[in-house]
């Protein structure tokens, strides 16, 4: 059944399963799409788009899954996107059925120049094709959301014609997208305000609701956003840490805060619980291996920081001379010491639940074990350290390569050397050496003559996950593999965490090389994974 919402809230649709997986080097997994929907779910976004489902079997499957899981009596929308195709939207609907709340969201680009280079079409054809598509979206689910794609660039008085259009088939949400991240809040105020008062049937009142979709082209994204929102736009499309296509999508966690940070400019409300954007940032950032940078709003290692002197000053009189939103208030610093060493599995099981991991049987084992090494390491162990450890097992677990062990030797004198033992695909152990510039290096080295999937490394950090010198460390890495065909030749990320940060980064590089044998699968790799290229036969 359909969900309505008041017109004093802000919706949130996240589409960091969809934009946001168009990223370079951001594609998850599906048990990571779930575990992220069921960490948006507790944020309390209100639309998840899940996912493109006719782009591949895989994105349907997760998509699917998504759906039956998440998209609960209470839960959010679970939504689709589907071109203005009917086989797309056929199958988006399939995919969705499942979710309490599902929504077709179907989409056509409506400026001149993507209708004269990519769709072909003149603009009597794209107004058929918007009438016979969302037609077709409204018979299978009563909730249909249409979207012009690049409305940033389109003619205003077209997109009056191709929203009136869609609002007569039955669209309920009308979205706006500045697909190229082109126009200025004042143009996109402009545009949301006329567009609201002159498309017929989409009036307020009338029920249809208006939505906002940004690109960070030119760093405008969320100020965009929120010039859409006071032109009257009730839903954001947004995603966690911005991230998405090139530059990226207007990032869920600044509208949000922008909204309750300035509850009396703004006087709206959204379903968001804002203490779950620092968990969900987290687990967006490893999952997709897409680091968030220091300075980033909201949720940068620095974003409450205060570093000079009077500041510090300031702050340590009375908080609010430089500080508008208190750390608290995003789920910052609430890391408090949860567990030690002689806490049991138990223990160990409700917080990982309460910090939305389901964890059973095998991997309670496996996790419990690492619990305990680190408890025996450490003096404290955070809620922050139990999410890296999490993440951390759920990259090892894969049915590809595994570290078993590894040793590296380095310093002032002689060459860093690393050997590594691995596990192979088909459950053989292999050991090989290698020589570097420093010991991550000859650790890549060592697995690079086990895996042999030449690439090229993008991107390599080290980041400790808490304070003090006994903190775990957990890395990133992003490669592009070379030898393969062109479709694959895209950014795989990786993560790894361990109290041993070159450790962590042997298993942010394996990370990263199963995720480009996932992709293009084992037949690129010899049964012994010992000599094939990649991806040549
Ligand atoms: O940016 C865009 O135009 C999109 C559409 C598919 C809504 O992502
Ligand atoms: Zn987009």
């Amino acid at each position: 059944m359909m969900k309505t919402f008041d017109e004093n809230t802000v919706v949130f649709f996240d589409t960091t399963l969809r934009d946001g997986e168009q990223s370079p080097g951001a594609s998850l997994t599906s048990a990571e799409k779930i575990e992220i929907a069921r960490q948006l779910k507790r944020l309390g976004v209100d639309i998840i788009e899940a996912g493109f489902p006719a782009a591949s079997p895989d994105d349907f499957a997760a998509v699917e899954r998504i759906a039956h899981e998440v998209g609960t009596e209470d839960g959010p929308i679970i939504c689709g996107l589907a071109r203005a195709v009917e086989s797309d939207i056929r199958t988006c609907w399939e995919s969705i059925k499942g979710a309490a709340h599902p929504r077709i969201h179907t989409f056509l680009g409506t400026s001149d120049i993507h209708l004269q280079y990519q769709t072909r079409m003149s603009r009597t054809e794209a107004l058929r094709c918007v009438r016979e598509m969302v037609t077709l979206a409204v018979s299978l689910c009563d909730d249909v959301e249409f979207s012009p794609m690049d409305a940033g660039r389109s003619d205003p008085a077209f997109l009056v014609e191709v929203l009136a259009t869609a609002v007569e088939c039955g669209a309920t949400t009308l979205n706006i997208p500045d697909t190229v991240g082109y126009v200025t809040p004042e143009e996109y105020y402009e545009l949301m305000s006329n567009l609201i008062a002159e498309t017929p049937g989409a009036g307020p009142g009338s029920g249809i609701r208006w939505s906002v979709h940004c690109h960070n082209d030119l760093g405008l994204a969320t100020a965009n956003t929120l010039a859409g929102i006071q032109a009257g736009a009730r839903q954001a499309e947004v995603t966690v840490n911005g991230i998405g296509e090139r530059a990226g999508n207007t990032s869920l966690e600044e509208v949000v805060m922008a909204i309750h940070t300035r509850p009396t400019f703004y006087n709206l409300k959204t379903n968001i619980d804002t203490t779950q954007i620092t968990r969900t940032s987290r687990m967006v950032s490893n999952y997709t291996g897409m680091p968030v940078q220091p300075n980033k709003a909201i949720v940068g290692s620095n974003a409450f920081a205060h570093e000079a002197g009077i500041h510090q000053d300031g702050v340590l009189k009375e908080k609010s001379t430089y500080e508008i939103m208190t750390p608290q208030s995003v789920g910052l610093h609430n890391s408090q010491l949860v567990l030690g060493k002689h806490s049991g599995r138990h223990a160990l099981k409700v917080r990982l639940e309460e910090l939305g991991y389901e964890v059973d049987g095998e991997e309670l084992q496996a996790i419990f074990r690492r619990f305990k090494e680190v408890a025996d390491a450490k003096k404290k162990i955070t809620d922050a350290d139990l999410e890296a450890l999490m993440m951390d097992e759920r990259q090892q677990q894969t049915e590809f390569f595994k570290l078993l062990d590894m040793q590296v030797t380095c310093g002032t004198m002689g060459m860093p050397t690393a050997t590594i033992r691995l596990q192979t695909p088909d459950g053989q152990e292999k050991i090989a050496a290698g020589i570097g510039t420093g010991p991550v290096d000859a650790c890549f080295q060592a697995i690079d003559s086990i895996i042999k999937i030449p690439n090229t490394l993008l991107e390599y950090s080290v980041h400790s996950i808490t304070e003090g010198i006994d903190a775990l460390g957990e890395v990133t890495v992003r490669i592009t593999p070379a030898q393969v065909s062109d479709d694959m030749k895209k950014t795989y990320g990786g993560y790894g965490a361990d109290s041993d940060i070159i450790v962590a980064s042997a298993k942010a590089y394996i990370s990263a090389l199963n995720r480009v044998v996932a992709a293009v699968g084992m037949d690129g790799i010899d049964a012994e994974g010992q000599s094939a290229i990649i991806g040549v036969s």
